[in-house]
């Protein structure tokens, strides 16, 4: 090969790395769940976004939407800044809009939505969508014929900001101790990885964070996550599927865009997960 096709070449394969490394379009990223509290022919399928930060995906949110409604889901999580404290709530709006009779909604808010200082505020649009907003609190549900338990948790911030007089793990331990007794699945949705310790002394069966972003920077096989927040340098729940003893926990890495803070090898994510039986 002579001298110039070999530069030409190394160009082109220096080109490519960096157009994957710095692609920022939505994909789709599954997981697969086996429970023994559903039948074997039972099974749900769950959509999480979280860190949507009120961001616009094209005219009525349409290229996130499509890909939901794609997937058909029975159940839908948003756990977390979904709306911002820097971006107009416009983006959050119109993605609640378009998604509202898609499947029933739960959500709990993340820290941007505590710092905001206009939470009381956020929390009504999505009500006013039909969306269940949990507040250190859990529901009952039935879907595809399971009984389900569905609880989620304010973000932890929400105690610094509105001088609140608790202590937010306590409370929350406290809130959802008479789950134990329960024998229906139980989903907890709650903005913060960082704490999985505490969810584990709960009676949760999958737990769904986002916060973390992806770590940001993403080396393919060998670095899950150079920074999150809370977290610090190489995250131990940057995102991903984490089995715990008796438990499972999805880390979204979420769908954030914000060209300040470019994403590598880390593209914004739909997760959809789907719980099978075996029972
Ligand atoms: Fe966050």
């Amino acid at each position: 090969m002579d001298k110039k096709l070999k530069i030409i070449t190394l160009m082109l394969v220096f080109i490519s790395f960096c157009a994957v490394a710095l692609y920022n379009g939505l994909i789709t990223r599954r997981y697969h769940i086996i429970t023994d509290k559903f039948f074997s022919h039972q099974s749900i399928r769950i959509i999480l976004i979280t860190d949507l930060h009120s961001h616009i995906y094209g005219k009525d949110q349409h290229k996130i939407v499509t890909r939901m409604a794609k997937e058909k889901p029975d159940l839908i999580l948003l756990a977390g800044d979904i709306a911002d404290d820097q971006v107009p709530i416009e983006g959050t709006e119109i993605f609640l809009k378009e998604i509202q009779d898609m499947a029933p909604i739960y959500y709990v808010t993340g820290n941007h939505e505590i710092w905001s200082r206009q939470v009381d505020m956020i929390k009504s649009v999505f009500k006013q969508y039909g969306v269940h907003v949990l507040e250190h609190t859990y529901k009952k549900a039935v879907i595809n014929e399971i009984p389900l338990i569905i609880g989620g948790v304010d973000d932890p911030d929400i105690v610094r900001y509105q001088d609140l007089h608790y202590n937010w793990a306590q409370e929350m331990l406290n809130t959802f101790e008479e789950l134990k007794e329960e024998t229906a699945y139980q989903i907890l949705l709650s903005h913060r990885p960082e704490f999985i310790d505490l969810y584990k002394e709960t009676s949760f069966d999958l737990v769904v964070s986002g916060h973390s972003h992806g770590g940001q920077i993403r080396i393919p096989l060998l670095l899950n996550g150079l920074y999150a927040p809370n977290q610090g340098w190489f995250p131990k729940y940057a995102g991903g599927h984490y089995r715990h003893e008796g438990i499972n926990h999805v880390v979204s890495r979420g769908v954030s865009f914000n060209p300040r803070l470019p994403r590598i090898f880390n593209p914004p994510e739909i997760v959809v997960i789907e719980i099978k039986g075996d029972k």
